[in-house]
């Protein structure tokens, strides 16, 4: 026996260098992990259990039968974060360049399937030159079982990429179809073809980072919803992550324990300034009604006119969609739309109450906008939120004009529970433009025209800038002073706690995609 055991320690031994020592020295130059340090630094200390060390690929082309490495360039397994389970794969850049074989495929749906029977987060840690070169359409088959696998898994357990090196290809589409991309900074990028395959076809001139890196996945595409300075920082984000997530679809958020502090939150206050043209920070008023620190921000970088992420009330996961005054007034444009609508989807998907806090001018109009579909784009968050049968709440701080009162989880679409602040503004749209066009014969006519109006300026306002034709309707539930914001929402989402909804019966809706 003890042979025997000898042996498979050697073995073990073998496998855990995977590409060799100058290998994983070349990594480490590069600032970058090795695989197995990355699955140790996710877990739990000691909770990792691998599966499948000893696959090798099946290859002969090219000399590949005597090079055969055991894991074939990627490690799987599952373990434990924060002691609740999960399934983690993470290729190895030592061997092959992380490249994707059949049997590298093979190993990563084996875990997927077990995510999707057992009801656990699937984990992807990406580092990667694609598909194996060596094994042709082998390779590429490899990575549609893993696509199709992504979809099936899809609103049943939270799926999480990281991009820690190279991401090319087609291997961008299984990122890309999780539910949450992160990249690290200066070290991974994503792209469909690379800067060789642009100069060639376009004559563009860019550079990797440029194409595909963190930051212009961040800023311009809206591709990566977070990016970490180093894969440290990343690993640690997933944890985080998770903390408000339920393990699948049939299972509540994780509650911390919490003390329902009702106390006053009187910086809220002072918060809205008196004119109703200056802009003011969203997250202040998000950070004065959560539990403090608790706040997650999704896609910081990209659409800054919506802010959303996941935070906890009295201990429970919410999460969140507010329009942010100091971009573009908090317009809703197209990407806005898009990043509020994919968030409100995966919310709904993972049983995670909505607030919802607005202050919004309208959708932004022009060229451009009507150009890039926010028709169809708008409606996306329309639709999102229609569809959404979580506890949904919304708080209008100020203005809510227009077609975008509707889209942002107004009474009419489902919300339960709607508030507003007695600075808040219901109208279909501002003062001035809405006099221009109802009083236009009625100023044109008036001797002094600026006085005239000012007159109807002031009689629209005193009509409409308030919540109180709403509140009369009961389009508003309950006009509430700020300091006492945290209060009601505590016990408006402790309500609907056990809200029972569901959509009439259909194989699927048909978003506006
Ligand atoms: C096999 C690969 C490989 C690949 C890298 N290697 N990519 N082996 N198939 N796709 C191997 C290299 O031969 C090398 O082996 C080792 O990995 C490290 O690669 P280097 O080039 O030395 O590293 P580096 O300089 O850091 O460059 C990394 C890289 C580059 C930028 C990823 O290797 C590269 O451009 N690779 C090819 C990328 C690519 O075009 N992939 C196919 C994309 S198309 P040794 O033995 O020397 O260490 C695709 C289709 C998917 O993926 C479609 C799905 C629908």
């Amino acid at each position: 026996m003890k042979e025997k055991i000898d042996l498979l320690k050697a073995k073990q031994t073998q496998a855990y260098l995977g590409g060799g020592e100058e290998r994983i020295g070349k990594q480490h130059e590069k600032g970058k992990l090795t695989a197995r340090e990355r699955i140790h630094f996710l877990l739990d200390e000691g909770s990792f259990q691998e599966i499948g060390m000893f696959v090798t690929h099946r290859t002969t082309d090219f000399g590949m039968d005597r090079q055969k490495i055991y894991g074939d360039g990627v490690i799987t397994g599952f373990g434990s974060i924060d002691g609740r389970l999960v399934y983690v794969f993470a290729q190895d850049f030592t061997v092959f360049g992380g490249s994707l074989s059949e049997t590298h495929a093979e190993k990563i749906c084996k875990i997927m399937d077990m995510a999707l029977k057992n009801g656990a987060p699937l984990i992807g840690l990406n580092d990667s030159g694609g598909a194996r070169i060596q094994e042709g359409v082998s390779s590429l088959g490899g990575y549609a079982d893993i696509f199709y696998r992504n979809v099936r898994a899809s609103g049943v357990i939270p799926q999480i990429s990281a991009i820690m090196g190279p991401c090319a290809g087609g291997a961008v589409y299984s990122p890309a179809m999780t539910d949450f991309v992160m990249m690290v900074e200066d070290t991974s990028y994503m792209f469909v073809t690379g800067p060789n395959v642009v100069k060639t076809v376009t004559n563009e001139e860019v550079t990797s980072e440029a194409l595909g890196g963190a930051l212009t996945h961040a800023t311009k595409s809206g591709v990566t919803h977070l990016t970490a300075p180093n894969d440290i920082e990343c690993l640690n984000r997933i944890r985080q992550l998770l903390s408000y997530l339920p393990q699948n679809c049939e299972e509540k958020t994780p509650n911390l324990p919490f003390e329902a502090q009702i106390e006053d939150r009187p910086q809220l206050t002072t918060l809205i300034p008196d004119n109703p043209n200056q802009p003011y920070e969203m997250r202040d008023v998000i950070e004065g009604i959560m539990d403090q620190d608790s706040f997650l921000e999704i896609q910081p970088l990209f659409a800054e006119n919506i802010v959303v992420g996941f935070a906890r009330l009295g201990g429970r996961s919410i999460g969140i969609v507010a329009n942010q005054p100091i971009a573009l007034a908090g317009v809703l444009d197209v990407n806005s739309s898009k990043k509020a609508a994919r968030f409100v989807r995966f919310c709904d998907a993972f049983n995670i109450p909505l607030l919802v806090l607005v202050d919004v001018p309208g959708f932004l109009p022009g060229t451009d906008q009507e150009w890039n579909a926010i028709i169809s784009n708008g409606a996306k968050l329309l639709y999102a939120f229609s569809e959404a049968t979580v506890p949904r709440i919304t708080l209008i701080t100020r203005k809510a004009y227009g077609g975008a009162y509707d889209v942002m989880n107004s009474k009419h679409i489902g919300a339960d529970l709607n508030f507003a602040w007695p600075s808040a503004e219901i109208a279909v749209m501002g003062a001035k433009g809405a006099i221009e066009i109802i009083f236009k014969s009625e100023i044109d006519q008036a001797e002094d025209k600026e006085a005239k109006m000012k007159e109807k300026e002031a009689e629209y306002n005193a009509t409409f800038a308030n919540p109180y034709k709403a509140a009369n309707r009961g389009f508003i539930d309950e006009v509430i002073l700020p300091v006492d914001s945290r209060r009601a929402l505590l016990r408006g989402f402790q309500m609907l706690e056990g809200k029972v909804d569901a959509m009439p019966k259909k194989k699927h809706g048909n978003i506006p995609l």
